[in-house]
């Protein structure tokens, strides 16, 4: 492969509480996450069951909050915006200054991510390669952005606050569909990923079998399971995430 890629990464942090205007720290809290579980570094990893230890893999992603802007001034990389909207949906105001959102920085240079109060129970949601330029990028809930283990100075959502939302929608981003296909028992296009039933919930004993697997892969990021419980990217998911970044990819001026 090319070697490890290092993403610029710029956070929109969209305010109408105080509560929802989360810190530097907890924002850097959920750089960290990123950078262990894209890198294999979570101690986690070593949960999984032995059937897949030999999938775990290291994807060779790392992030680092942006060091300069679009006009090349020197930059946090972290934006705190008072909004006036209290709720967003997946209508994609939050990336619009004119909404009340913000707008993006390049899309083809900085993956944005933006932290807001998302309504109706969502946690996250990702636009995949080749969307539209000025909503690329990645929404995720203010109290599940972070991570409690690494900065326990924030709100956060029961079962979700271990920064692995981020991790999910950063995959769905780099090109990664739900493991189980989006269908019953379908297809993710990745090999090494077994076919399962459907979505996984709460923390699954190992194996539920379904689709005449040997175990659903419950514990990859691409499920649903609680963040305790996810844990690993496959060697397939990260061969797919990386063909984004050769040559005449959709991520390859990054
Ligand atoms: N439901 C969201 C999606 O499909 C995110 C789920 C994240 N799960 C988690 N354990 N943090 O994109
Ligand atoms: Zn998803
Ligand atoms: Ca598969």
């Amino acid at each position: 492969t090319a070697g490890t890629v290092i993403i610029p990464v710029v956070v929109h942090v969209l305010y109408n509480t105080a509560a929802q205007n989360i810190s530097d720290a907890q924002v850097q809290s959920q750089i960290d996450v990123l950078n262990e579980d894209f890198r294999k570094l979570n101690a986690d990893a070593n949960n999984t069951p032995a059937q897949f230890a030999g999938l775990v893999a290291d994807a060779n992603v790392q992030f680092v909050l942006a060091k300069r802007d679009p006009n090349g001034a020197a930059t946090t990389g972290v934006i705190h915006k008072l909004t006036k909207v209290n709720s967003w949906g997946t209508n994609d105001a939050m990336k619009n200054s004119k909404r009340g959102g913000d707008n993006a920085w390049d899309t083809s240079k900085y993956l944005n991510l933006w932290a807001c109060n998302l309504g109706q129970g969502l946690l996250g949601y990702a636009q995949f390669p080749g969307g539209s330029a000025s909503t690329d990028g990645v929404v995720i809930l203010y109290s599940a952005f972070g991570s409690r283990a690494k900065f326990s100075g924030g709100t956060y959502t029961t079962t979700y606050d271990l920064g692995r939302t981020a991790t999910h929608e950063v995959g769905h981003w780099l090109n990664l569909r739900h493991i189980w296909g989006d269908a019953s028992c379908g297809t993710d296009q990745v090999s090494d990923t077994p076919t399962q039933q459907t979505s996984n919930y709460g923390c699954p004993a190992f194996p539920h079998v379904t689709c005449s697997n040997s175990g659903d892969m419950s514990m990859n990021y691409m499920d649903y399971t609680d963040d305790k419980c996810m844990y690993m990217f496959s060697t397939g998911q990260s061969t797919r995430m990386n063909a984004l970044f050769a040559s005449g990819g959709a991520r390859a001026s990054l």
